[in-house]
């Protein structure tokens, strides 16, 4: 027996999955860990827009069977493990799945595990979970990046192609302060949309962003002039962004990007000048996925045309995979990337995959999915890994939460903590 598991109170007791249901209303997987001397939930999110990088979320017999394998075969093997030894149980995952992209227990049953372990390891140990995953200097408080109006797969025909329109209140001095622009962004953004589209009638999409008929252009306007008004109002600094979200636009047979509202398509060439355009145009300070997910090469061309104005986001690129990650950095294919665990499957596999992108000089941008539980442990990832923007949508309960968590989280660091520092994209 190793000397920590004398303090016995991390030691796993048991494990249970059930269904529950996430803010789609699509069934996920939840599970609970028990310890000795503590308790972790945690619920696995699921993507729209998901790479094909990314490792599979259940199973063959879907998610019912993958409830099955936690109680039947998983739990039994848990148990008597140590909940603090994270790096062992994610092995263990592993080893029990045996495949390289999680299709036999499922990535999302392996988060769920994963977190709900890391959770009861931190109860049981009387520390937040933050902590548990930072150690006691990880006291930065990150930016929200936040989702203002919305498209692609996540909005309906008529909405812009580009899946969102994006900003981040550099100039706050709190997180709390971060929450005030962004929603009087959102909602300023609303009224001003009422006048550019007379059929707009409030609608918001998966992630809480205004779902309106308007081009990707008059939503680039929209945005621009709410946040000039907005932090000329307030005295803080605003910036723009967006997430193409380009692997969904994009036509693998006919090698072209299509623009559904448009009913035309653009080549390669047109869509990377279309970017370059649109961020010199509008100021745009973080580009996510401008190009879809096997393009390396173009990602580089834009790295070196824009690299030192905005932050180049790779999400479906690298898929929070360790290995596309070191391809990227040999390419220099992005400076920023997100990490999303459910992409991955576990802690560890994120944790790892970050250590790379960090000795890279990758700013990383901890992520939600568009569809979310009231699970909030990314918000205490974001505090844990150090990560300096969390992107989280705005608006909606399952996006609320990991908002008032970072409240709850900033309001415990009240003496020592300071808001993260940005990468001069964000600051310039
Ligand atoms: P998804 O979208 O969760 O639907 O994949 C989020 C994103 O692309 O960043
Ligand atoms: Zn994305």
């Amino acid at each position: 027996m190793r000397w920590e598991n004398l303090l016995a109170e991390t030691i796993i007791e048991d494990v249970y999955a059930r269904k529950i249901f996430d803010s789609r209303g699509n069934p996920t997987i939840e599970v609970e860990v028990v310890t000795t001397d503590g308790f972790g939930r945690a619920s696995a999110p699921a993507g729209a827009s998901t790479g094909i990088y990314e490792v599979v979320p259940f199973p063959k017999g879907g998610i019912d069977e993958a409830v099955r394998l936690v109680n039947e075969l998983i739990c039994e093997k848990l148990v008597g493990m140590d909940s603090a030894d994270q790096n062992a149980i994610d092995c263990l995952l592993h080893e029990i799945d045996g495949t390289d992209n999680f299709s036999r227990i499922g990535g999302a049953t392996a988060l769920a595990i994963s977190v709900a372990v890391a959770k009861a390891a931190a109860s049981s140990l009387g520390v937040p979970l933050f902590q548990h995953i930072g150690g006691v200097f990880a006291a930065e408080i990150p930016y929200p990046l936040g989702n203002i109006i919305g498209g692609g797969k996540h909005a309906g025909e008529r909405a812009p192609n580009i899946q969102e329109f994006l900003v981040i209140p550099v100039g706050a001095k709190s997180y709390y302060e971060t929450l005030e622009v962004c929603f009087r962004v959102h909602r300023e953004a609303g009224k001003l949309l009422k006048k550019v589209d007379k059929s707009f009638t409030g609608g918001r999409g998966d992630e809480g962003a205004w779902v309106a008929n308007i081009s990707d252009d008059e939503a680039l306007q929209v945005l621009s002039e709410t946040c000039r008004r907005v932090s000329d109002e307030v005295g803080c600094k605003i910036v723009l962004g967006i997430d193409v979200a380009s692997s969904s636009l994009w036509d693998p047979e006919k090698k072209v990007y299509t623009l559904r509202r448009e009913g035309r398509s653009r080549s390669r060439e047109e869509q990377v000048n279309y970017v370059i355009e649109i961020v010199e145009r509008y100021d745009l300070r973080y580009v996510e996925d401008p190009l879809h997910e096997e393009d390396f090469e173009g990602f580089s061309y834009l790295v070196e045309t824009l690299g030192r104005k905005a932050l180049i986001c790779g999400d479906d690129l690298f898929a929070t995979n360790a290995t596309r990650v070191e391809k990227g950095l040999k390419l220099k294919a992005a400076n920023a990337i997100i990490i999303k665990p459910n992409q991955v499957g576990t802690l560890t596999d994120a944790y790892k995959t970050l250590r790379v992108a960090r000795t890279g000089g990758l700013v990383p941008v901890v992520s939600h999915r568009s569809g979310e539980t009231e699970d909030s442990f990314i918000s205490h990832l974001a505090v844990g890994l150090r990560c300096p923007v969390i992107k989280t949508g705005v608006l909606g309960g399952e996006r609320i939460v990991k908002h008032n968590e970072l409240i709850r989280i900033e309001e415990m660091l009240e003496n020592v903590k300071s808001m993260a520092e940005l990468p001069s994209q964000l600051t310039r």
